[in-house]
């Protein structure tokens, strides 16, 4: 099938300082693993955002830089034409990365001591956002029931008595959960009912599978009060490594606390080339993201299908959304401390340990397939014939 876009290309990211390929000597103890874990994809980010990265290079000075009018025109239009969001500008408050954000967001709307709601098995930082500031955190662990994960509504309320902070994933990181209008409406209920401030994370937003829709929490709210919506280009149009994100906060008490913990930390986002990206992929990315979403949804349905027909004890949680699929190997029965052995020295695969969301991700590995079909393939039969080996 032709996609449009070359996502079946192979380019080697040896020594060009990435996280995942240089960074698994760090990780994993050696360096020749296949590296399906941090959440960036082995792909070319659309021609578009080259094109414009090269412009602005071509001007050389790198000086201090402002956000310009067109880059929030960007951001509003995309809101607005992919999911129905009518934003205002002064709503939007642009910032490095989102787990900056939720660290500020933590340290202006929270006391020390207090509590922070999170749903795991999450993506990690979730936990630190609580470790790191000084904040308890309340978990409310997700259902899994025939291969899908839900939110415990009962115990959630129960937590909200005790907290006035949520921090939600959506659509989740590990899960792969795109939640529903319904879901989300019973959050919204019970985040009003409890006062519960909620930072929803929505930086995958847009990595979406057909017959899915994301559905932006605050847009379902009939008052936005008090939720603070995180998104990025960074996952949508891979360029992470750009680190530029933007909040958008309808209330003006939340956002202007939020405002004074960056001024206070100093950060600054701004960056000429971060800005460049972030514009360009808004502004004229789209058609390369529509053919991404669907290779990634093949690749998704290539790797159910080869594991059931060879490799059948290890589930796939059936993914709506996001490049991360959640393997559940529990039959194997091993502990984790084999599981992560087993895959890195076994198979010599380099995958995220479920037990680094929780421990309700005992039993489980993430599997990032963001990357050219044949190499996930290639990893699934390195994992099969290690496991026939033992
Ligand atoms: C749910 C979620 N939030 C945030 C991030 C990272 O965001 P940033 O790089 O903007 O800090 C990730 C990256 O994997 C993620 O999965």
């Amino acid at each position: 099938m032709s996609y449009g876009f070359d996502f079946d290309q192979e380019i080697n990211r040896d020594r060009s300082h990435s996280v995942k390929y240089d960074g698994r000597q760090a990780m994993f103890g050696k360096s020749d693993v296949i590296p399906a874990w941090v959440a960036d994809m082995d792909f070319a980010a659309p021609p578009a955002v080259t094109r414009a990265l090269i412009e602005r290079a071509h001007h050389p000075i790198y000086g201090y830089t402002q956000f310009p009018d067109s880059l929030y025109e960007a951001l509003i239009g995309w809101m607005q034409h992919r999911h129905g969001w009518t934003v205002q500008r002064d709503w939007i408050v642009m910032c490095p990365g989102v787990v900056p954000s939720i660290h500020a967001a933590v340290l202006a709307l929270t006391q020390p001591g207090e509590s922070i709601v999170i749903q795991p098995p999450v993506y990690f930082p979730f936990f630190s956002a609580a470790s790191q500031t000084g904040r308890q955190l309340l978990q409310n662990p997700l259902r899994l029931d025939n291969d899908r994960y839900t939110i415990d509504f009962e115990h959630l309320e129960q937590c909200a008595r005790q907290a006035k902070f949520l921090l939600l994933c959506s659509p989740h990181n590990p899960a792969g959960r795109v939640w529903s209008p319904a879901e989300l409406e019973r959050l919204l209920q019970l985040a009003s009912a409890h006062n519960l401030t909620i930072f929803s994370d929505e930086i995958h937003h847009d990595l979406i599978y057909p017959g899915h829709r994301h559905h932006v929490l605050a847009a379902l709210a009939a008052h936005h009060c008090s939720i603070i919506t995180a998104v990025a280009p960074s996952k949508t149009f891979n360029i992470p490594g750009l680190n530029l994100s933007a909040l958008i906060i309808p209330d003006k008490t939340i956002r202007t606390a939020i405002i004074k913990a960056f001024d206070t930390l100093h950060v600054n986002a701004s960056n000429p080339f971060s800005i460049t990206a972030f514009e360009a992929a808004y502004r004229d990315g789209e058609a390369w993201l529509e053919a991404l979403v669907y290779y990634l949804r093949d690749t998704r349905d290539d790797v159910c299908a080869y594991l059931m027909q060879h490799l059948p004890e290890v589930k796939v949680i059936p993914a709506q959304g996001t490049y991360l699929l959640w393997l559940d190997c529990r039959t194997w029965g091993l502990s984790d401390a084999q599981l992560k052995h087993f895959f890195i020295h076994e198979a010599g695969v380099g995958l995220n340990p479920g037990v680094q969301f929780g421990h309700e991700g005992s039993g489980f590995m993430r599997l990032n397939i963001g990357m050219p079909r044949h190499t996930v393939l290639r990893i699934l039969k390195k994992i099969t014939e290690a496991k026939f080996c033992r």
